[in-house]
């Protein structure tokens, strides 16, 4: 992915006063599937998140190690800035505040807001350079019980085909048992970054139940929804599709 800047995405998805709709859905779908497992998951990855902290602040109480992947070392430095609370760090408040009001069912108390970030701070016991494009994303084999990634790998090649090898690459990662959850911007084939367009793989909820049984998950875990989205349809696309699965080999 060429002239990334991780600050120009961080301004234009992740810095306005409310949650916008595609991250509401999404957050609301991850607490949905992590609730359907109390005892939580021992080690998990989020996988291409760029620049953002959004998810791993929603999956942090869940998960016991938080690792993060990115392809590019310039995200992985803006996380290190979050992480080590430096200076000019983006500020995740406002969706610290959301996902706290939706657990809790009111507006959470400043000290309520600060724990999380804390929490976050302490779990994440891995910072990763990965390239989906390898069919060891890591450059080792590693399995983890809980494997997120979101908007990640239909933004890596407009081909289907890749898209298709990149969703089994990524599969390999998820242990027997364990669980992968997803979103991806839908039928969209290119999605604008501040004056940039980036090229997508277009897909539905149709390749998703194609692909991930013949990844190795359960057809019957499979929980794939198509969401309306409004906040976006000038930079691209106006629907995600939300994914969860479980792995049976
Ligand atoms: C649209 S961003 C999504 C970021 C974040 N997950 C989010 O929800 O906003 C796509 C991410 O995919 C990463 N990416 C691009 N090529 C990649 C590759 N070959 N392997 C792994 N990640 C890649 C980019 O660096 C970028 O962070």
């Amino acid at each position: 992915m060429v002239e990334w800047d991780p600050r120009a995405y961080l301004k234009q998805y992740y810095s306005i006063p409310y949650i916008p709709d595609d991250s509401r859905a999404l957050l609301t779908f991850l607490l949905e599937q992590l609730n359907r497992r109390p005892e939580g998951y021992e080690r998990a990855i989020e996988f291409g998140c760029g620049p953002t902290l959004y998810t791993g602040l929603a999956l942090s109480p869940h998960v016991r190690q938080l690792h993060l992947a990115d392809y590019l070392p310039s995200n992985l430095e803006e996380l290190q800035l979050w992480l080590t609370d430096a200076p000019g760090a983006h500020d995740w408040s406002v969706y610290v505040r959301a996902i706290l009001e939706q657990e809790l069912g009111r507006l959470p108390t400043r000290e309520e807001m600060a724990a999380r970030e804390t929490e976050l701070r302490k779990k994440v016991t891995g910072l990763h350079l990965a390239d989906i494009r390898q069919s060891n994303p890591l450059g080792s084999p590693q399995e983890f019980d809980l494997v997120t990634s979101f908007f990640c790998i239909e933004a890596v090649s407009p081909d289907l085909s890749d898209w298709e090898t990149f969703l089994c690459n990524l599969s390999s990662l998820v242990a027997t048992n364990g669980t992968m959850v997803l979103a991806a911007v839908r039928l969209c084939s290119e999605y604008e970054v501040l004056g940039r367009m980036f090229p997508t793989a277009r897909v539905d909820e149709s390749d998703f139940e194609r692909i991930l049984p013949a990844c190795g998950f359960d057809p019957n875990s499979l929980v794939v929804r198509a969401v309306p989205i409004t906040e976006w349809t000038d930079e691209g696309f106006d629907s995600i599709c939300l994914v969860s699965a479980r792995k049976l080999r």
